[in-house]
């Protein structure tokens, strides 16, 4: 493991996308407990994170956030203590404003005692929203809370909520320490959305990579508006972007499909892949697109994106992928554990709304074609 607290893309769950402001102590165990027995801890996710809602709605002795007694009755120390029982990490929220967004007391001029609370009770990850900033300059703001994070002296994950005009993947963000930054507006769950979202992210491959990256916001896998296809490109677009993996629904009531997604050991491999170059657009004819993220071994990760409602083929030139000439080339579809090989392209068929993705690797005869066109480093 190299260094830094997200080499890799941070992957967890967080409460907001299903369940918004109903957050308890409840709540938080049992998704932890369900994180560990569902397969997801195995599959890489540690992190489980209370989003807005968990403060009571004064700051307590000594200026301090205390948790709401009725949602929080044994204190955060305690449920963090569980959590890491479990061999996972806690998250927690707050906001670079006066308020939160939902209305609890904000952190902009406390950021030294919030900062000090959520070290002493274990905190591993903050997410740090923007609502209610009285204008002042975002990097400012978040710089403040990075520098009182950093005095703790314990290893913090900063989640950064902002991604207005200040466009923190343009520098501030992982100047000031943020491990991930938002790039976009909230998510919701549907097809408009996420699809929506996608669209912004091209052109910010080149300002994200490990200990900084662009956050499209979390995922909606498995909250119950979209189909399975559907949710499958959704992550595997993620995956491919190297989007930090928050989970957003109810792992602890999760059908076999969702499961399947979420636990996805290829997918996860694409995401979580050392080298953390993000997946670009190469090819957009309209309804039908192709994305490509080069991989540390060499190959190369493909996702045929058809918006489409009806079902295409799609296929794209290896070449066109960044891939060296090659005798052949070994195809691995990522969804379906298959394996064929192909001379010089890339084919699928894609059915309405989804997304096929592919792991390519150039071979000459038996061996791996040596990459031209990476130069890429393991961690040390
Ligand atoms: C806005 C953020 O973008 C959301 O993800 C969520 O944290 C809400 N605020 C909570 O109020």
């Amino acid at each position: 493991r190299s260094e830094g607290l997200a080499p890799t893309p941070p992957m967890g769950w967080n409460s907001w996308n299903n369940f918004g402001c109903e957050v308890s102590a409840k709540l938080v165990r049992q998704t932890a407990e369900a994180m560990v027995s569902s397969g997801m801890k195995a599959a890489g996710y540690d992190y489980v994170n209370i989003d807005d809602c968990w403060m009571a709605e004064r700051r307590g002795p000594g200026g301090r956030l205390v948790p709401d007694p009725d949602k929080f009755p044994n204190g955060m120390k305690t449920l963090a203590d569980h959590v890491h029982s479990l061999g996972l990490e806690i998250g927690i929220y707050a906001t670079a404003g006066t308020e939160t967004c939902a209305g609890y007391p904000g952190s902009l001029g406390h950021e030294r005692i919030d900062a000090r609370t959520f070290a002493e009770w274990g905190i591993d990850y903050l997410k740090y929203d923007n609502c209610n900033n009285r204008g002042i300059p975002a990097e400012e703001r978040y710089r403040a809370m990075a520098e009182a994070i950093e005095t703790t002296g314990e290893p913090i994950v900063l989640s950064i909520c902002e991604w207005g005009q200040n466009a923190p993947w343009k520098g501030w963000g992982r100047e000031v320490g943020g491990q991930l930054w938002r790039t976009t507006g909230d998510i919701r769950d549907t097809w408009t959305s996420w699809t929506g979202i996608l669209d912004e992210q091209v052109g910010l491959t080149k300002y994200s990579g490990p200990n900084g990256w662009n956050d499209p916001d979390m995922l909606e896998v498995g909250n119950g508006n979209m189909s399975t296809a559907e949710y499958r490109a959704h992550f595997a677009m993620w995956a491919l972007l190297n989007a930090p993996l928050i989970a957003g629904n109810d792992l602890r009531d999760m059908d076999e499909p969702t499961r399947r997604i979420l636990t996805d050991e290829d997918l996860i491999a694409v995401n979580q892949d050392w080298a953390g170059v993000q997946g670009r657009k190469i090819r957009d004819d309209g309804d039908q697109e192709v994305w490509a993220k080069p991989m540390s071994d060499g190959s190369v990760a493909v996702a045929l994106f058809n918006r489409a409602r009806t079902n295409t083929t799609i296929s794209v030139p290896a070449e066109r992928l960044g891939l060296p000439p090659a005798s052949h080339y070994r195809l691995r579809d990522l969804w379906h554990d298959t394996e064929s090989t192909s001379t010089g392209t890339v084919r699928g068929a894609v059915g309405a709304h989804s997304a096929v993705v592919l792991r390519v690797w150039p071979r000459q005869g038996e061996r791996l074609a040596p990459a031209h066109s990476l130069n890429l480093r393991a961690p040390e």
